[in-house]
């Protein structure tokens, strides 16, 4: 049966890193349909709107979605975006690889990031002059549903959990989201730590071994995943899966990247691997494991784009990732 993709690359080198993937997605000769959509910051200059109602659509009549980034109109496209595909959580993997340099070359993060509310519940105001808030949501219902992937993801993927929180300071929010994790962990029978959200971010520095699953609030889920880029080998790297019950959206963590956009020299390797995780989630298991095998080759042997300390383009790492899937 024929999967059908809906593909949004979006502004900068989204242009550049999304069609990378598609090669490679094509290379599996998976079964897939790719439709293409348009979002982001060009679109809003054309059309006054920076994600049109076709696209929504597409996304959500779509099997799944690889979105490139969009730039200033980011927050006006990926949000509604995640909302489009129903999705509640945001998966964002930090691998360390042989041939890239590292920190810590055992470094094997998975953050879990709630992606419905906290503070990106888009609740602020101006109350007056000079004097603005923001109203930070946690509902008991997102926060056991997060506690839940997080739980089967790392159960399924060998594991442990640490679950970030600072119900110290955020007593009743984060105190009823450390509540229904303990619910959660409760009914599986399943052990977990805790941490300090700010204490975390100098442990993953310091000693990120000990670590595998990270359980997030999504603020938190967004800064820690993007600490955890620069302990790998920075954001040309890292690939996210934004999931729902049935629909997902995938799409590699970095932005749109001004300062080396139109060059031809963005690393496609988040990208791709965000289609390997697409891969996955619409069964194809196997070939999603060929894909992060054929990355892994590549970023062990060269070439390597200049983020990595490469000369290579985007295109030449593309060709060697779809040649060693061959
Ligand atoms: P960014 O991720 O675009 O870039 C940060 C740094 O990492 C830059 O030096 C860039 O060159 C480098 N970088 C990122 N991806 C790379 C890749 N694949 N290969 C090589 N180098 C790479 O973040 P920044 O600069 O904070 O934001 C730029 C724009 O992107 C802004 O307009 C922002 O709103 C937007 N943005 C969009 C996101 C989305 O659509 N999901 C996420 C983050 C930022
Ligand atoms: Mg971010």
């Amino acid at each position: 049966m024929t999967e059908e993709v809906a593909v949004i690359e979006g502004d900068g080198i989204g242009r550049e890193v999304v069609p990378a993937a598609v090669r490679v997605l094509e290379a599996t000769e998976v079964d897939l349909s790719f439709v293409e959509g348009e979002a982001g910051d060009a679109v809003a200059d054309e059309r006054g709107e920076p994600l049109p109602e076709e696209t929504r659509d597409l996304a959500a009549g779509a099997d799944a979605t690889l979105f490139g980034a969009a730039g200033e109109t980011a927050a006006d496209v990926i949000l509604p975006l995640r909302e489009v595909v129903g999705s509640f959580a945001n998966v964002r993997p930090a691998r360390a690889y042989p041939g890239v340099d590292a920190l810590h070359p055992g470094t094997d993060l998975v953050f879990v990031r709630e992606n419905t509310e906290g503070v990106y519940a888009g609740i602020e105001s101006e109350i007056t002059d000079g004097v603005t808030t923001l109203t930070r949501v946690i509902t008991e219902e997102a926060s056991r549903r997060i506690a839940e992937y997080g739980f089967e993801y790392a159960d399924a993927n060998g594991y442990d959990v640490t679950v970030a929180h600072k119900a110290n300071v955020m007593r009743t929010t984060d105190g009823q989201f450390l509540d229904a994790v303990a619910a959660v962990a409760d009914e599986r029978c399943a052990d977990y730590d805790t941490a300090l959200m700010d204490a975390l971010a100098t442990h993953l520095v310091m000693d990120p071994d000990e670590y595998g699953v990270v359980v997030c609030p999504n603020l938190a889920g967004d800064v820690l995943s993007d600490l955890a880029a620069g302990l790998v080998g920075g954001l040309g790297l890292l690939p996210s899966a934004n999931v729902g019950e049935d629909n997902a959206l995938f799409e590699p963590v970095h932005g749109t990247a001004p300062d080396i956009a139109g060059r031809g020299a963005a690393n496609p390797t988040a990208a791709i691997l965000s289609g390997a995780h697409l891969l996955e989630f619409l069964g194809y298991d196997r070939e999603g494991d060929r894909v992060r095998e054929a990355v892994r080759a590549v970023l062990s042997s060269g070439p390597r784009t200049p983020d990595l300390g490469g000369d290579a383009g985007t295109d030449a790492v593309t060709d060697a990732v779809v040649d060693h899937l061959d």
